[in-house]
């Protein structure tokens, strides 16, 4: 597969690395610094665009792979306000993008196991109030993470006592006023954390806690090589729930 990196930071030289392991070969690479060379032409020479940038930059980069008609996987989180708007855009112009807050294949495992516990749970809502915490990175800019929105929009679905989340940012102790309707998503930034999501569930008597732990960015990098792998030859607006299909 013949790969162009949207976002040549932490993330889109992992995916370098990946890929060409796997024997694809990077066409074109775009950062901040050679944003001219961002043109359909050269998209038009990619079998596939990865994009991981900046939520500041992502929706711009997004219009011109549908424009390019150039199948797209979007790593970057930070832009799901505008998910709609660009579903109908992909749709209209008979492109192909998936998206998905998080690739790795253990987060989408995670993802799975909350929206389960969280079902079972609600059965008990009257004796477990149910919280999240995530820790990431001190250059990660939205907050909470992508990843945390999707765990806790899934709890949402399944926990009725909780009606929205709210973030809270953890690390400048700014702690709103909470109410028992709210899932609070302490959102903490240390160091050089690559992404840590906790789901809480507390009682009176005990505590379940589930956690997912990355240890690196690989996990992220494979699942976004995968899913270009995954989009050859498909039309249309995917999560990345739709390529992992573990039909639980
Ligand atoms: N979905 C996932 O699995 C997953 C995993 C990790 C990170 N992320 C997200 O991916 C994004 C990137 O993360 P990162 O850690 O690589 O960030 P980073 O800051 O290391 O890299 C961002 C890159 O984007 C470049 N950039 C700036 N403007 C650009 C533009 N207009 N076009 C293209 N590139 C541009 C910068 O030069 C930089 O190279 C973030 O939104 C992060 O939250 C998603």
């Amino acid at each position: 597969m013949k790969i162009a990196l949207l976002g040549y930071g932490k993330m889109g030289k992992m995916i370098e690395s990946i890929a060409l392991d796997r024997n694809h070969e990077i066409v074109l690479k775009i950062d901040e610094s050679n944003i001219h060379e961002l043109t359909v032409e050269n998209l038009q020479k990619a079998d596939v665009a990865i994009e991981f940038s900046t939520p500041a930059t992502v929706l711009a980069n997004i219009q011109i792979c549908i424009d390019a008609q150039v199948p797209l996987v979007v790593g970057t989180t930070g832009w799901y306000g505008q998910l709609q708007q660009v579903k109908d855009a992909c749709l209209a112009a008979n492109s192909t993008v998936m998206y998905g807050s998080n690739f790795s294949v253990g987060v989408n495992i995670f993802f799975q196991i909350s929206k389960i516990a969280a079902k079972m749970m609600n059965n008990f809502s009257d004796q477990y109030d149910v919280g999240m915490e995530e820790i990431h990175h001190i250059h990660k800019l939205d907050s909470p993470s992508g990843t945390a929105i999707t765990i806790a929009e899934d709890i949402l679905e399944e926990f009725k006592t909780k009606k929205e989340w709210v973030d809270v940012n953890a690390s400048e102790n700014n702690v709103t006023q909470h109410r028992p309707e709210h899932l609070i998503i302490e959102s903490y930034r240390e160091g050089e954390v690559p992404g840590t999501h906790a789901v809480i569930y507390d009682s009176d008597v005990d505590r379940i806690e589930l956690k997912h732990v990355a240890h690196g960015r690989q996990g992220f990098a494979l699942g976004a090589v995968l899913a270009g792998e995954w989009l050859q030859g498909k039309k249309g607006f995917y999560s990345v729930k739709e390529m992992y299909n573990f039909n639980v």
